[in-house]
């Protein structure tokens, strides 16, 4: 049966592992500058009906480096659900490409893809679930602390695809997670249900103090995610005592990590001082995410 990468719930601690083993090889590789053409004569086609800099970067150049080529779809192209069906999309690209990324809006689309699609799907972002961007925040983690064993990480903000990605990973692995987030931005119900059944250990909360307490790393995000560009006013509004700043970062741990997907905008949810502080390891997770893209295409086909 093919696989897809569509959640991290769908993966067990097993495989996870795994995938933060190849990854951690692929990035040593690339440091020591050991060609790795794992994929060699593959095709990713890429679907994008929403902006992005680091995924469509990432999977391209990751596709490139392990031999392979991507080719890159946008919303006037190929007309997702207007100039043809989701399930005549996959099937088609499934005769062509050995896998598949998209990132849209409803996280429906991404299942009915995978549905009809007889090669692996990736979720490169849905409105429901960010789940390439949290496993390489996850790696970055390892890195920086040597394993994810009893840390805390604390998200200031929307309960948005970023958190809600948090909420599965930390039901596979060994770290609790806590969100500080305004009345009405809780995370998705359903995902939050399942992770707290799995064992995952998770606060939500809308005290900054309960959350970012003894946090080792502080993570937050943009208040207005993409597709919601028209609540932005009353969001700002909402989201205006939820900003990760000095003041925030002194309730965390000493040298707690300070984290973000990106793209971010200084002064909203995060202060210019607190993103390009010594304590930030931003470009990190950013260049996480080509290891384990590479990584999680390499599982994938193998
Ligand atoms: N973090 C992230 O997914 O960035 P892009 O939206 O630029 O792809
Ligand atoms: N929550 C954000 C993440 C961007 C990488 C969004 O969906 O726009």
């Amino acid at each position: 049966m093919k696989r897809d990468f569509i959640s991290i719930a769908d993966l067990t601690r097993e495989q996870i592992a795994e995938i933060f083993a190849l990854a951690r090889r692929l990035k040593a590789d690339r440091q020591d500058g050991w060609p790795h053409p794992l994929l060699a004569g593959k095709t990713l086609a890429m679907i994008f009906e929403k902006p992005s800099l680091r995924t469509r970067v990432t999977f391209e150049a990751g596709m490139v480096q392990l031999g392979g080529y991507a080719v890159y779809l946008s919303p006037p192209d190929i007309g997702l659900g207007t100039r043809e069906t989701a399930p005549d999309v996959a099937r088609n690209l499934s005769r062509w490409v050995e896998l598949i990324m998209v990132r849209t809006f409803s996280h429906a689309v991404v299942l009915e893809l995978a549905h009809h699609a007889t090669v692996p799907v990736i979720n490169g972002l849905s409105d429901l679930l960010h789940p390439c961007q949290v496993l390489a925040d996850c790696l970055t983690l390892i890195e920086q602390r040597g394993s994810l064993d009893g840390l805390k990480v604390a998200f200031v903000g929307d309960g948005n695809n970023v958190v809600n990605s948090w909420l599965n990973a930390a039901s596979k692995l060994p770290f609790s997670f806590a969100l500080a987030c305004p009345p009405g931005y809780e995370p998705d119900s359903g995902v939050l249900a399942r992770a707290r059944q799995n064992g995952a250990q998770i606060t939500i909360t809308r005290s900054m103090e309960e959350a970012v307490g003894g946090a080792d790393a502080v993570y937050t995000d943009v208040w207005t995610s993409m597709g919601q560009e028209k609540e932005s006013v009353i969001r700002r509004e909402a989201f205006r005592p939820y900003q990760v700043n000095a003041t925030v970062m002194a309730l965390a741990k000493n040298n707690a990590l300070v984290m973000h997907c990106l793209p971010a905008h200084r002064g909203e949810e995060i202060t210019a001082e607190v993103l390009d502080g010594p304590q930030s390891v931003v470009f990190e997770q950013a260049e996480n995410r080509l290891h384990i893209q590479k990584a999680i295409m390499v599982w994938l086909l193998r």
